[in-house]
C-alpha cells in the first residue's frame, strides 16, 4: 500500500514497505552528462546495492544530441542501448533513476524499462532535472509498478551538495 505522503520540502514519497537485510537491491540508472549518475552512486552506496549504468549505442553528445534526445523523449522513442548485465528480476527492490527531457523519461531508460520493466518485483524512482519531475515518475510506473518512493532532484542541488540531505531522506524511507 502505498500512502502518498510527499513531504513538500523534499518531494520524497513513501509506503509501508521497509528494507530487510538481506534484500537485494539493484539502482539502475541513465545519464548523459553526469547528474543523475552522481546521485545513483550515492544512493546505491548507502544502501550497499548493486548499481548498473544503461549506455547508448549512439553518442548524444553536443546540440544534434541534445536535440534528439528531446525529440525521442517526445515522440516515445525507444533507441538501442547497450546490453546490461544484471537481470533486474533477480533483485528484491529495483531503484530506477532518470533525468527529466522536456518533461518526459529519458529515452534510453524508456527503452530499458519497456524490456525490464515488468519483471521488476518492487520498485523506487528517482529523477534529475533543471525545474520539475514533468511526467517521469507516472512513465516509469506505467512501464514498471507502483513506487514505494520518489524522489526528484534538481540539477542545482546535485552542484552545490545538497542533494546529499535528499537521498539521505530517501534512503531513510526505504529502510
Ligand atoms: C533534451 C533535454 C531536455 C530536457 N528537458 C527538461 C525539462 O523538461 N525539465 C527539466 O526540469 N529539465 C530538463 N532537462 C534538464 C535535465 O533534466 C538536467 O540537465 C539533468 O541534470 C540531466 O541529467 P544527466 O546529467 O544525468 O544527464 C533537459 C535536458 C535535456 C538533455
Amino acid at each position: 500500500m502505498n500512502l502518498g505522503i510527499r513531504p513538500k520540502v523534499l518531494n520524497i514519497s513513501r509506503g509501508l514497505v521497509s528494507l530487510r537485510d538481506n534484500m537485494r537491491v539493484l539502482v539502475i540508472f541513465y545519464s548523459r552528462t553526469g547528474n543523475t549518475r552522481r546521485v545513483a552512486e550515492a544512493i546505491a552506496e548507502r544502501l550497499k546495492a548493486d548499481i548498473e549504468e544503461i549506455r547508448d549505442v549512439k553518442s548524444r553528445s553536443g546540440v544534434l544530441g541534445f536535440l534528439r534526445s528531446g525529440y525521442e523523449a517526445l515522440a516515445g522513442r525507444l533507441p538501442k542501448i547497450q546490453q546490461v548485465s544484471r537481470s533486474p528480476d533477480e533483485y528484491d527492490l529495483v531503484l530506477i533513476g532518470s533525468p527529466v527531457w522536456v518533461g518526459r523519461l529519458s529515452s534510453p531508460m524508456r527503452a530499458y524499462l519497456a524490456i525490464y520493466g515488468r519483471s521488476i518485483k518492487q520498485t523506487a524512482f528517482f529523477c534529475i532535472c533543471k525545474s520539475d519531475e514533468g511526467r517521469v515518475f507516472k512513465e516509469m510506473e506505467a512501464l514498471s509498478k507502483k513506487p514505494i518512493a520518489t524522489l526528484c532532484i534538481r540539477e542545482k542541488e546535485v552542484k552545490s551538495g545538497e542533494y546529499i540531505k535528499k537521498i539521505e531522506e530517501f534512503v531513510k524511507a526505504l529502510t
